[in-house]
């Protein structure tokens, strides 16, 4: 295919289904989005160290981890926080492609960012997760205390506050971490996997 800038994009041989063929398992991203606080990270974490006893082949990305390395660079404006959610989209196709079971765990607060995502993938291979945790749980939770930090105006932009949080319109999983536990949401995100057939070629 031949590009505006004068790129190519050669094809390769070798598709993402050889490579997933080889893992005995599809590949897909699990898309967990949801407030700061919401449970995000540890429902991730239970999940793939479930999936990875299982034998999966997995990777997590996670929003506080890759804030300290990829993403260094960008704060909490809208645009960083869209070129956040793009830069990890194309991330977690490269590895979609390398034939992983990815889960990424960011807060991707706009509707418009996560349709951006959702479209780089094929369908069915794109599990948007909305972890629901009021606003008050999370905020009563204040784990890292950054809660507190935007009530008192130390910290700006902060989600649920002084940003937005667009609640998802079409997600293929709701978790209500009110009535479950962490553990038995992540069992739920697996009892999709297994129903879906992505865990089993
Ligand atoms: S996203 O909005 O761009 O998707 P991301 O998931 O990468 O956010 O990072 C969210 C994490 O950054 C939060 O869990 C929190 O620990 C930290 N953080 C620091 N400042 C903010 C802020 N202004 N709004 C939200 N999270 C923040």
């Amino acid at each position: 295919m031949h590009l505006k800038n004068e790129t190519f994009i050669y094809k390769m041989k070798v598709k993402r289904a050889n490579r997933s063929f080889i893992k005995k398992h599809r590949s897909c991203i699990i898309w967990l989005t949801g407030l700061s606080g919401a449970g995000k990270s540890t429902v991730a974490d239970l999940l793939e160290q479930k999936l990875n006893k299982q034998n999966k082949h997995t990777f997590l990305l996670d929003g506080d981890n890759l804030r300290h390395t990829l993403n260094q660079d960008l704060g909490f404006s809208d645009d960083d926080r869209n070129e956040n959610i793009r830069r990890i989209g194309h991330v977690g196709k490269l590895m979609v492609d390398a034939g992983l079971i990815v889960i990424a765990s960011f807060i991707s607060p706009f509707e418009k960012q996560r349709e951006f995502t959702r479209n780089l993938f094929e369908k069915n291979e794109y599990i948007e997760v909305f972890l629901n945790t009021p606003l008050e749980v999370c905020e009563k939770r204040d784990t890292k205390g950054l809660y507190k930090k935007a009530r008192s105006g130390q910290l700006k932009d902060f989600t649920g506050i002084d940003s937005a949080y667009e609640i998802p319109k079409n997600p293929e999983i709701t978790l209500d971490s009110e009535k479950y536990t962490a553990d038995e949401l992540s069992d739920k995100i697996i009892n999709y996997l297994s129903e879906k057939k992505i865990l089993k070629l």
